[in-house]
């Protein structure tokens, strides 16, 4: 047997480490697409689930197609961009929210005062998902996005066709600390969002998450939603990050202008 000496340990060790790295590198690169492909069915899925379209035993890409018109909408004017303006990175199939914000042609800077949901940029346009019934609008999906705690929640809200009630909401990225800000993945939470009214009589947003539990005797419990126990900041951040998407620097104008054109 030839004597173990400490340069041959040390270089299989490095042997070792070195075909591990490239045997991870690899894999790393070989599965980029399909983690790609699978996020992009998650985002799918969810915006189903909120919509309340989802079923498992449905093929998730059919019943999208077939039940959800994505549409890309100017944030400040409200107005719907028509397809003559696409590109390869503005429109719906590749809207990527984070690369949108971060875009120096298609994000903007968000001013500190109107910045409440903390995500100091967002995309100067936005993709929404209208779920169409018979040829009507039945219910609007909103994408959301704002500070937690540890991480940027990225979700949706689905309002009625009154653009008031909120039929779902749902978050499909976060990295809260799971049984704290995690419960925002709680279904029986989610399921409290369905019915509030996240509008006022007067078009002013009124939806609050509270700290603490809602008192079901006060006239505004129809726009509040109990917070979640041991995890206030992450409560507010979604106060906010709701209140800020249906203010006047979120959907505000394009829901505005629907309830113009009579579409509420
Ligand atoms: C390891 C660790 C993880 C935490 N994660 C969260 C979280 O995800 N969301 C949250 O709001 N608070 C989290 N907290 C707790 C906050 O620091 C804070 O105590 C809490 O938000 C207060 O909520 P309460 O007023 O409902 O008790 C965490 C605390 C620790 C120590």
């Amino acid at each position: 047997m030839p004597k173990e000496t400490k340069t041959k340990t040390v270089a299989v060790a490095l042997g070792v480490c070195l075909v591990c790295s490239v045997l991870v590198s690899s894999a790393a690169v070989s599965l980029q697409g399909k983690q790609e492909r699978n996020k992009q069915l998650d985002r799918l899925t969810n915006i189903l689930v909120v919509g309340g379209l989802y079923s498992r035993k449905a093929d998730i890409a059919q019943v999208f197609q077939e039940k959800i018109r994505s549409i890309i909408i100017d944030l400040e004017t409200g107005s719907v961009l028509p397809e003559e303006k696409f590109d390869t990175a503005l429109n719906p199939d590749d809207f990527d929210i984070k690369k949108m914000a971060d875009s120096p042609r298609y994000g903007l800077s968000i001013p500190a005062p109107k910045d409440i949901a903390g995500i100091k940029r967002r995309p100067r346009y936005m993709t929404v998902y209208q779920v169409i019934r018979n040829g009507a609008l039945e219910k609007i999906i909103l994408p959301v996005y704002g500070k937690g705690v540890w991480s940027t929640m990225y979700g949706f809200i689905a309002l009625n066709n009154d653009l008031t009630t909120v039929e779902g909401f749902s978050f499909y990225e976060h990295g809260e600390t799971p049984g704290l800000g995690g419960e925002v993945d709680n279904p029986a939470w989610r399921r409290s969002w369905v019915g509030k009214k996240a509008f006022d009589d007067r078009g002013k947003v009124a939806i609050e998450v509270l700290k603490g539990a809602v008192d079901p005797l006060s006239p505004e419990a129809v726009h509040q939603i109990d917070g979640l126990s041991g995890a206030s900041l992450t409560t507010r951040g979604v106060d906010k990050l709701v209140r800020y998407w249906l203010g006047e620097h979120g959907y505000g104008p394009y829901l505005g202008k629907l309830r113009r054109e009579g579409k509420a």
